[in-house]
């Protein structure tokens, strides 16, 4: 039980932070968060808090006046609502147009940033996996899937070709990433995988057995790398397709290992 040691020690010396959403009966990144700062040994505890969208904004404003209080987390569906509450927010949280975590400085300015996507990157690189110079293929342009297309891109892919079902939104998303990073060739584009190193599925298919794959693995070359946001179930169809070719894969759980470093990072606890 790693819990009631971490509440006895919550006291008036302690960072306080919250998780806002509607609803919370299904939120655990409180717990790994608690669990995080536990283990490093960082004074500062989480809670859920249950938000409905109207009371937002009043909730964000009383937030300003709580002092210790160091920041908080936004899920479904305060993600991309809370941003005009807030004073200001990173570039890449600015790009992506959704926010999923606050700080709050000491005089109460709340400054919005996303580490869903960066998250990605840093659990490919965790597995020896760099995005520099790859030519990847991004299945998907929702929230997921704007997030880590600006973290892709950020990391130093050298082409990001977008496939989306709704292709209006893959023309969006390419469009808004290609502004951010001219370096890196961003574009709408079908399903088909010959001529990348990398895949990325970031749509929910694959979350169903009588989903379809999100793509074409036919023409992928063996020396490349497929991965999945999909946490449940662990191994995808997409993944198993992709290890019988003898592609590396790289599943959805490791886009949340890094999380907590991201936050305490962000949040200076
Ligand atoms: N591992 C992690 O830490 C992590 C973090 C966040 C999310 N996720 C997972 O990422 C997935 C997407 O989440 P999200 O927040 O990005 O959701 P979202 O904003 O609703 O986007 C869903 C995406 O999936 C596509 N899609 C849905 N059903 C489809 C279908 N039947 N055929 C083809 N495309 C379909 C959508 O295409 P359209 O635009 O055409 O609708 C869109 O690109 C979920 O499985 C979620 O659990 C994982």
């Amino acid at each position: 039980m790693s819990n009631p040691p971490i509440l006895k020690r919550v006291t008036g010396r302690t960072r306080v932070m919250f998780i806002l959403g509607d609803p919370v009966a299904h939120i655990i990144g409180t717990a790994i968060l608690n669990e995080d700062f536990f283990r490093h040994g960082v004074d500062a505890t989480v809670s859920p808090l249950h938000v409905a969208p109207g009371d937002l904004g009043q909730v964000v404003q009383a937030i300003r006046a709580m002092r210790n209080v160091a920041g908080f987390g936004v899920t479904i569906p305060h993600k991309i609502a809370v941003i005009p509450h807030l004073d200001r927010t990173t570039g890449r949280a600015a790009g992506i147009g959704a926010v999923n975590f606050v700080r709050r400085e000491a005089d109460g300015t709340l400054v919005g940033d996303n580490v869903d996507g960066i998250g990605f990157v840093a659990g490919l690189r965790r597995n020896g996996v760099e995005v520099a110079g790859r030519r990847v293929l991004q299945l998907g342009a929702g929230g997921a899937g704007r997030a880590i297309a600006f973290a892709l891109a950020e990391a130093g892919a050298s082409r990001i070709a977008i496939h989306n079902r709704t292709e209006d939104r893959a023309l969006a998303l390419a469009r808004a990433v290609a502004a951010a990073y001219p370096a890196c060739a961003t574009t709408a584009a079908g399903p088909d995988s010959a001529g990348h190193d990398l895949v990325v599925n970031t749509t929910s298919l694959g979350m169903h057995e009588e989903d379809a794959l999100p793509a074409d693995l036919a023409g992928l070359d063996a020396g490349a790398v497929v991965a999945d946001v999909i946490m449940a179930p662990e191994t995808t169809p997409l993944l198993e397709a992709a290890a019988a070719r003898g592609c590396r894969i790289i599943r959805g759980k490791e886009m949340l290992l890094d999380q907590p470093r991201l936050v305490r990072e962000f949040l200076a606890l």
